[in-house]
């Protein structure tokens, strides 16, 4: 069955390891940035790497759907078969030299992701997953870690660009957690946290304010070496949900339970989102 899906994710590491290229050979050149919010940032890099990788999918598969986060849904059709790219996730860290972003590709099959890829330029590393096929990092299979203790678990999280507007649940959720852990990071490129959960360098992650373009590749990554995503309900998680929570499974509870002090605020935050009909706890 997974190989079925070969010829996308072939495709979707290509094409991220050559978006990837782009983004390391444009590391060391002044950039132009451009502002899309207060603290949100975009340079001529994100948009390179975005049309390298529009241009890729059109070619390849000119019926397909395409979600970017630059130039948003594009093409025409309504296909069954989507493409959701960030082009570069952790542009902040990327305009400040701070070696942490990457490229971000999956495929999406009647709304199910089923090929998820990100490569991170800076360390050479493509981490993938095919839905049923299990989570690899370069060509090796790997795994969640095996924590189940908080006190001596690394976590990560990450804030929203709308944080100075909306800062209690970010902010509590941080303090309450940091006091708890053995440390708690912020790296600043959403897709890389859950591919660090699922090779085990970190043992749960959190945030709230994402797109689908953040998440798609990397909660198939994060599942398909398993971990657990949910919620911060523990309910299944909707790419069009703004809230996450990401672990290895052991330590889904103990998040989980952090989240509860939490929950009528985020109903009335900008970050609970409902899909369609479907009612949310
Ligand atoms: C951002 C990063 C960051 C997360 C932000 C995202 P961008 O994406 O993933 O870690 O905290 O919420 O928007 O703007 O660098 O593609
Ligand atoms: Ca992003
Ligand atoms: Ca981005």
């Amino acid at each position: 069955m997974p190989n079925l899906y070969q010829p996308y994710l072939d495709f979707a590491l290509d094409t991220a390891r050559r978006a990837g290229a782009l983004i390391r050979e444009k590391t060391h050149t002044a950039h132009k940035i451009d502002k899309k919010g207060r603290i949100n940032l975009v340079t001529e890099v994100d948009r390179a790497s975005e049309e390298l990788i529009f241009s890729a999918i059109r070619k390849a598969y000119p019926d397909h759907s395409v979600l970017g986060e630059e130039q948003g849904k594009v093409s025409g059709q309504e296909s069954s078969c989507r493409w959701i790219v960030d082009p570069l996730d952790g542009t902040t860290n990327f305009a400040s030299s701070y070696p942490c972003y990457c490229v971000s590709i999956a495929f999406e099959l009647n709304g199910t992701v089923v090929v998820g890829v990100v490569y991170d330029p800076t360390r050479d590393e493509a981490f993938y997953a095919v839905k049923g096929g299990g989570a690899f990092l370069n060509g090796e299979p790997i795994h969640v870690s095996s924590q189940d203790n908080l006190e001596d678990a690394l976590l990560v999280t990450g804030f929203p660009y709308d944080i100075a507007a909306n800062p209690d649940i970010h902010l509590g959720m941080f303090s309450d957690l940091i006091v708890k852990a053995r440390g708690l990071r912020r790296d600043g490129s959403a897709a890389i946290d859950l591919c660090y959960i699922a090779c085990g360098r970190f043992d749960a992650y959190w945030e709230l304010g994402l797109s689908p373009w953040d998440v798609a590749a990397g909660n198939l990554i994060v599942t398909e070496a398993g971990g657990t995503v949910s919620d911060f309900f523990g309910k299944e998680h909707n790419l069009l949900y703004r809230d996450i929570v990401a672990t290895n499974g052991k330590m889904h509870p103990a998040i989980m339970q952090a989240c509860e002090k939490y929950h009528e605020a985020l109903r009335r935050s900008p970050y609970y989102v409902k899909v369609g009909e479907r009612d949310r706890q």
